[in-house]
């Protein structure tokens, strides 16, 4: 790019050296980036493709899941859902039965289903024209229903967060609300007695089962550029997205409640411990954890959940 004299190269540092030029100038990569922040309607009509096709995938992997396929099969059955090979996959799917959805980056496939399947967890996406969906589905297994009501509370919760989807809404703003409301469902479901929401959030009890950001932008990176012109808060140190919402941003909503054993023992073996119901997460552990995401763009007056819109 020559402008006004200057010539700029934007590429893989490792292969500019003796290239003429500045190499990759910080200003210009991120006006670049900031060219992508704000998707057009035809962006905005290839990622509700993507959410459309990769809901296929998701319906025929609860299927799978439910007549007992293994966490291959279920890879396999989404990918022939989808008509997507595993190298075209905007990221390697996350597919997690029972204890392994309490991993959050779970990478392996059993290829043998357990003899009690109590929970699957999968995140997975499609490209379609270069741009990514990112969705995750919990299921409960057969006769799971303590799970399957701790499942029904993260998802009216997911839902209100998307509510909250709307231009001049700090993205943040969402974040600290998840932590409030998984306070909330911690004790509605009796995980937690006698310790009020405030507490469980200001005591980082809530980080302990939602530790990872709420989202982040979406577009054909699944992690889209241009999140953060501020770090992140203290209180969010791993919030992709720190920005004030505006019409066109694509976003994920995404939370989570997970039983991980090396974030969740120093708490019960901390101060607040004797108010766990040890027995309620005894049962949940086998259970491994629930995720719920969405993809959500911001409109004018309020937001479109690609996600819903294609039957998820
Ligand atoms: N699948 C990656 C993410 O949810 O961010
Ligand atoms: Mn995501
Ligand atoms: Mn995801």
């Amino acid at each position: 790019m020559n402008v006004n004299g200057r010539l700029a190269v934007v590429g893989d540092p490792s292969q500019l050296s003796g290239v003429d030029g500045e190499h990759n100038p910080e200003g210009l990569l991120s006006a670049l980036d900031e060219t992508r922040v704000h998707k057009t309607p035809y962006e905005i009509a290839c990622l509700a493709r993507a959410n459309h096709i990769a809901m296929q995938g998701h319906w025929a992997a609860r299927k799978t899941f439910l007549d007992g396929g293994s966490e291959f099969e279920i890879n396999l059955a989404y990918q022939q859902a989808t008509g997507q090979r595993e190298a075209q996959a905007p990221y390697h799917s996350i597919i997690g039965v029972n204890e392994h959805a309490g991993t959050l980056h779970y990478q392996y496939y059993d290829t043998e289903a357990p003899a009690r399947p109590r929970s699957l967890l999968i995140d997975a996406g499609v490209r379609f024209r270069g741009y990514c969906s990112d969705i995750t589905r919990t299921t409960p297994g057969a006769g799971e229903r303590r799970f399957a009501a701790l499942i029904q509370g993260l998802e009216q919760l997911q839902q209100r967060l998307c509510g909250m989807v709307a231009p001049g809404v700090e993205y943040v703003a969402i974040h600290r609300k998840t932590h409030q409301g998984i306070a909330a469902l911690l004790n509605a479901a009796g995980v937690v007695q006698g310790v009020d929401d405030e507490t469980l959030v200001e005591q980082g009890v809530t980080r302990a089962f939602f530790p990872h950001g709420i989202g982040h932008f979406l577009g054909v990176q699944v992690h889209d550029v241009s999140g953060k012109k501020e770090p992140p808060p203290s209180d969010a140190p791993f919030l992709r997205l720190t920005r004030t919402l505006e019409a066109g941003m694509v976003v994920t909503i995404e939370p989570g409640l997970y039983i991980i054993p090396s974030l969740l023992d120093p708490v019960l073996d901390g101060p607040l411990g004797k108010n766990f119901n040890r027995s309620v997460i005894d049962e949940l552990r086998g259970c491994g954890g629930i995720r719920i995401e969405d993809n959500v763009v911001v409109t004018h007056d309020g937001a479109r959940n690609l996600t819903r819109e294609a039957g998820g």
